[in-house]
């Protein structure tokens, strides 16, 4: 063929059409092919119907607490990374030490925090949860420095007699006490006291309602209607903002007059810090951190020490052993009852059962995070967009990681055992690790070493079963039979 008639056919409208066309076809085969071997690698498990896919099975797995059932019934149909669809999103489970590990040395790089659905709706789109990379360390890093050891030996004193004006206003005197709503007002007092200067009894008491019901909504159905949970989960965080507004603008002329006070709160340390263009949080991204702050901290410790009411009602022993080690430091202080932070170091034995309580019923069972690139894992692929989800379920239960892992034994965190890497992380770990666990830790010590220094107790319905709304909790309120020390 000469060039000119070469030319002729390659500008020929056919030739052209059917050139474009295989490209096409081309373009389309390998694309199909990408997809097949993405699909191909994508980690083993079923994605269920569109939209709903396992959540219900999930949400009733979370309701009864048996997310460690449905962790580990995927586990052995599909190893320890499978996929399923929850609230909408295809999600890929990681499971095991290796999961944890994986997990937290990759937190923040392969995937992040992006809240989304009720979580999103209640607890706001400008707080810590949702903020990542450096704007997340700058926010972080103000709340690390309220919640560091030289800021929380300033609490104690504080701390301590919010608990035990508690004890003396709801628990003393009575026969019977219901645990679960007391420590939950306890918890709540000591977080407005404590983190927001607020005593105001009838306002702690109308934002502790709200609070309770827009928790509620967090891990509900993403339905909103009128008379949904949802739907009333948002009107309580509409309550919280209006109240939490006067808070901030009477703390923000608090700072203007020079009223501020001598320890500062958690308001007046955020109102401190300012974004990537150094102008201070707006007041919406403070209420946001607020009830973050509030959520994730007053619920859980509540319900740990709920527990470990529970569990020390069923070991005797172990209670004993409280007791023991409390007349200890009792007796070291000279008729002085306020506890300082040095006789809270001394709790080793009491801090080995809440340790123990974390393990058996770890109050938050998992996380959720969003990969924000396709992410490689043990030969998988797990695509960008996808959900991930890590459980406190997928180790505390192994056997070969603690020994009759369904025995309450607060002795195996004694002195020198060490525990297998990876296989306890009840306060997460890695750049979101929860900022609040020493605070917690001080708050449970003190109000343990109050209740078993006070009152012996028993359970009235041994057999009550733990139930998740969000977080676990004796699903009739733990009924206790109280006798107090002096009576007995
Ligand atoms: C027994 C009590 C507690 C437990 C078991 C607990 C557990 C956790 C866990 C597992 C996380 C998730 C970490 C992650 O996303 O990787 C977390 C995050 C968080 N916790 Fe706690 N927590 C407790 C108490 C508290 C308290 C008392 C506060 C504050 C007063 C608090 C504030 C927070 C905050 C703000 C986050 C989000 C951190 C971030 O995204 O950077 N928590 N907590």
């Amino acid at each position: 063929m000469e060039a000119k008639e070469f030319f002729l056919f390659l500008t020929d409208k056919t030739t052209i059409t059917s050139f474009i066309g295989v490209i096409v076809i081309c373009m389309v085969g390998m694309w199909m092919k990408k997809k097949k071997k993405r699909r191909n690698s994508l980690p083993p498990g079923t994605l269920g119907q569109p939209l709903v896919g396992e959540t219900i099975r999930f949400l009733r797995a979370f309701k009864l607490n048996k997310i460690d059932e449905f962790i580990s019934e995927r586990v052995v149909a599909y190893g320890p990374v499978f996929k399923t669809r929850l609230f909408g999103q295809p999600t890929v489970v990681f499971t095991g030490p290796a999961g944890n590990q994986f997990w937290l040395f990759n937190d923040g790089k392969l995937f992040h925090g992006n809240a989304r659905g009720p979580h999103r709706a209640i607890l706001g789109v400008n707080s810590l949860l949702d903020r990542n990379g450096e704007d997340h360390k700058r926010m972080r890093a103000a709340f690390m420095n309220f919640f560091a050891p030289e800021s929380l030996k300033k609490v104690v004193g504080n701390m301590d007699s919010v608990v035990r004006r508690h004890l003396d206003d709801f628990w003393e005197g009575r026969d019977l006490v219901h645990a679960v709503p007391l420590m939950k007002f306890q918890t709540f007092s000591v977080t407005c006291n404590v983190l927001f200067n607020l005593q105001d009894k009838d306002q702690v008491e109308e934002l502790r309602d709200h609070f309770t019901v827009a928790a509620e909504g967090i891990y509900s159905f993403p339905l909103n209607f009128p008379g949904s949970r949802l739907h009333r989960a948002l009107r309580a965080r509409s309550h919280i903002d209006r109240i939490l507004s006067s808070l901030i603008a009477r703390r923000k002329d608090d700072i203007l007059e020079g009223r501020e006070s001598s320890y500062p709160d958690l308001i007046s340390t955020l109102l401190k810090i300012t974004n990537n263009e150094g102008k201070p949080l707006s007041d919406q991204e403070l209420k946001d951190n607020i009830v973050v702050l509030t959520i994730a901290g007053y619920e859980t410790t509540a319900m740990t020490l709920a527990l470990m009411c529970k569990l020390l009602a069923a070991n005797p022993h172990c209670f004993h052993r409280i007791a023991q080690e409390s007349e200890e430091i009792v007796s070291g202080k000279c008729g002085e009852e306020q506890l300082t932070w040095e006789d809270v170091q001394r709790m080793k034995y009491l801090w080995m059962v809440v340790q123990e309580t974390l393990r058996i019923i770890p109050p938050v069972s998992g996380i959720f995070r969003q990969a924000i690139m396709d992410i490689v894992y043990e030969g998988y692929t797990i695509p960008k967009g996808w959900a991930l989800y890590w459980s406190n379920y997928s180790t505390v239960y192994l056997e070969d990681l603690f020994r009759e892992p369904h025995k309450f034994n607060p002795t195996r965190f004694e002195g020198s055992y060490r525990l297998p890497p990876y296989s306890f992380m009840p306060f997460g770990g890695g750049p979101r690790m929860c900022p609040g666990n020493e605070y917690a830790k001080l708050e449970i010590l003190i109000t343990m070493h109050h209740l078993v220094k006070r009152y012996r107790w028993i359970s009235e319905d041994p057999e009550e079963p733990i139930v998740r709304n969000p977080l676990c909790f004796p699903a009739r309120g733990l009924p206790l039979k109280l006798s107090s020390i002096q009576k007995a």
